[in-house]
């Protein structure tokens, strides 16, 4: 069980590489499932998910090699053997589930685990059953199991989904690329994810339109070929590095990031101060002086702010100047990292789905624990301006989202080693 010792530092400065997308390379990596061809992923990210995912994937009798000290995956489901992903996988890993649709349209059957719920909440998949049996799967619960199969073949179908879930429009868009017919998607998730996901399906020889809006058509096809498609840049790391100099101070370039895909998020750090300018090789970020404005926030898909930065743009609030409203409307139980930014001296109030964070002058390092993955990264980069040395416990949930953490802030001059316990 590794920990990462935090001493707080003054300003940052340098170029920090932003990685491939882990919530695009955790769909991508399952439609490899749709064709006998191979399917090869470039610019993945190299994190313990990938890992978990390669395994899942191989316990159906896909193969995973990891190229190019892990950043290229090329995979090839020729012949699979199996159609059950185990309940000790899927626990791990909710993104697990997004093997259902591929496994359904190319298999006729799926034997899926339920994930069970997660420290952030309870992650029912009533969406992807109810998406999925529109599309003529008979989906069975039991044992803790989704026994799913499609006697007659899965048939095109409207799809409106009470909520724009992600996962439900992924398992959901890969099984219509190869239903009979066509399918549309209403209300479907717009993240850049959905719309990197069903251009590689494309490029796979799917016929896709509307992705990245609510409204998705699907012309099934008979089958897809292998393809190489580029992960698109992680928007949930960039914003996350993002706040590095807007919390210590100085002046950071993102490399690979975009505007486009963190808009809603720098619209907040504006309004807070943050000076935020989009360059040829990605973003940069600058905090002259003074304290950082508080603002309120709202989680909302995609493209409201996403939930994925709710924890880190708490760390920003806890010493911002005046009092921010963060309010939670997409996980039930997301602000676990309150108590431990408390621990540091913060001053926040949670009630149900609102926290509200009255700013300090700054915090005090203390022991902390990451309780899931966005959480201990907010708590790192509370760390990062503290006073002191902040010792965070269980950091493996960091190392499911973002690949040698310490390595890439200590670049930018910030005071952080992992040590091992
Ligand atoms: C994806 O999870 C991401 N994970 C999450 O990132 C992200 O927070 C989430 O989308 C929202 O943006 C991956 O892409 C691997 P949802 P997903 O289905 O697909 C409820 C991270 O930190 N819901 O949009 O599970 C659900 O309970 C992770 O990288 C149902 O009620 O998200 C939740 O409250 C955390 N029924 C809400 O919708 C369903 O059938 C959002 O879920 C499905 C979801």
């Amino acid at each position: 069980m590794d920990s990462i010792i935090v001493r707080g530092n003054g300003p940052l400065s340098g170029q920090i590489p932003i990685a491939g997308a882990k919530n695009a390379c955790l769909t991508l990596m399952p439609a490899t499932l749709l064709s006998e061809e191979p399917l090869t992923l470039t610019n993945a990210p190299r994190l313990s998910d990938i890992k978990t995912m390669s395994e899942l994937l191989a316990s159906l009798g896909a193969e995973v090699s990891s190229l190019q000290d892990g950043k290229v995956l090329a995979m090839s489901s020729h012949d699979l053997n199996s159609t059950h992903a185990d309940y000790d996988i899927v626990r791990k890993m909710r993104a697990s589930n997004l093997v259902l649709g591929p496994l359904l349209a190319r298999m006729g059957q799926a034997e899926v685990s339920l994930p069970g719920g997660c420290a952030i909440g309870d992650r029912p998949m009533d969406l992807h059953i109810h998406g999925l049996e529109a599309l003529g799967a008979e989906i069975d619960q039991r044992d803790g199991y989704l026994y799913a199969t499609a006697p007659k073949g899965l048939k095109g179908a409207e799809v409106n989904l009470t909520f724009a879930s992600v996962g439900a429009t992924e398992n959901i868009l890969m099984a219509a690329t190869l239903a009979k017919g066509t399918t549309i998607i209403n209300n479907a998730a717009r993240e850049p994810e959905i719309v990197d996901l069903a251009t590689c399906l494309r490029a796979m020889g799917a016929q896709i339109e509307g992705d990245g809006t609510s409204r998705i058509e699907v012309q099934g096809v008979d089958r897809l070929h292998g393809a190489t498609h580029p992960v698109v840049t992680d928007r949930i790391e960039l914003g996350t590095y993002m706040l590095a100099p807007a919390i210590c101070g100085g002046e950071v370039e993102c490399l690979g990031g975009r505007i486009n895909l963190v808009s809603a998020f720098c619209e907040k750090l504006d309004a807070a101060g943050i000076h935020v300018e989009e360059t040829a090789n990605g973003i940069k970020v600058a905090r002259k002086n003074g304290r950082v404005k508080a603002v309120d926030v709202v989680t909302e898909p995609f493209p409201g702010f996403p939930t994925d930065l709710q924890a880190q743009m708490m760390a920003l609030m806890c010493t911002a100047e005046g009092t921010s409203v963060l309010e939670e409307k997409i996980f039930e139980n997301r602000f676990m990292h309150a108590p431990e930014l408390r621990r540091m001296g913060a001053s926040i109030e949670v009630q149900g789905g609102t926290a509200t964070v009255h700013g300090v002058e700054r915090l005090k390092g203390a022991p902390v624990m990451a309780t899931d993955l966005r959480a201990s990264v907010s708590l790192i980069l509370a760390a990062m301006a503290a006073e002191g040395e902040t010792v965070v416990n269980r950091v493996y949930h960091l190392d499911r989202g973002y690949e040698r953490v310490e390595e890439k802030l200590g670049n930018l001059g910030a005071h952080i080693e992992r040590v091992k316990v």
